[in-house]
């Protein structure tokens, strides 16, 4: 499926969660067998050549394409949580997002010293959400370069907020 075909089975629901915001749902992408199959095949295409050992993704939407991709890859998967749902003791960032704020969590635990970690996620809006996730990785030791996304809404400029924390942005589409 070429990227077209991807971004017509996302749909879009205008005034979800908040008023003005063009949400982009993703559930009618993943429930497409061949979508997500497409999409995770994209997603791999970009990953190929940046020389990660691992791959992270952040809770909810990034835990369903962060591990498709990790076992595409053969590689474990480092979960990014939302606050209070790992039991055991975490580092945490806040952040702002494109409608609201929000913390993650990781168990440091789970990284390996300068492993080259891959960050995904379904989309990148402003990039706070991205930002945070790099921001812990690389607390707990990880290297982190690359973040991929199924979309970004460029409109929202976050590959260039990322790109000023040391990011690269890939994306399958935009
Ligand atoms: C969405 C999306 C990204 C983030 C992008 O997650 O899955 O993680 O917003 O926004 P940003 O680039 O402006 O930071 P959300 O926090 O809505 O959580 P969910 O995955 O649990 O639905
Ligand atoms: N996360 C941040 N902005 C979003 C949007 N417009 N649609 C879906 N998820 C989002």
């Amino acid at each position: 499926m070429t990227p077209d075909d991807l971004k017509a089975l996302v749909r879009t629901v205008p005034g979800f969660p908040k008023p003005g915001i063009l949400f982009r749902d993703i559930t009618t992408l993943i429930a497409h067998g061949e979508g997500l199959r497409s999409s995770v095949d994209a997603l791999a295409n970009l990953a190929n050549g940046l020389g990660a050992s691992a791959v992270a993704g952040i809770e909810a939407r990034g835990f369903i394409f962060g591990t498709a991709l990790a076992l595409e890859l053969g590689m474990g998967f480092i979960p990014l949580r939302k606050p209070g749902k790992l039991p055991v003791a975490t580092l945490h960032e806040d952040y702002a997002l494109e409608y609201g704020t929000a913390r993650l969590e990781l168990d440091p635990t789970l990284v390996n010293a300068d492993e080259r970690v891959l960050l995904v996620d379904d989309l990148l809006a402003t990039g706070g959400t991205a930002i945070a996730a790099a921001t812990l990785l690389r607390r707990a030791g990880a290297v982190v370069d690359h973040a991929l996304f199924v979309i970004d809404l460029p409109e929202l400029a976050g590959r260039t907020a990322l790109e000023d924390h040391g990011l690269a942005t890939h994306a399958v589409m935009a």
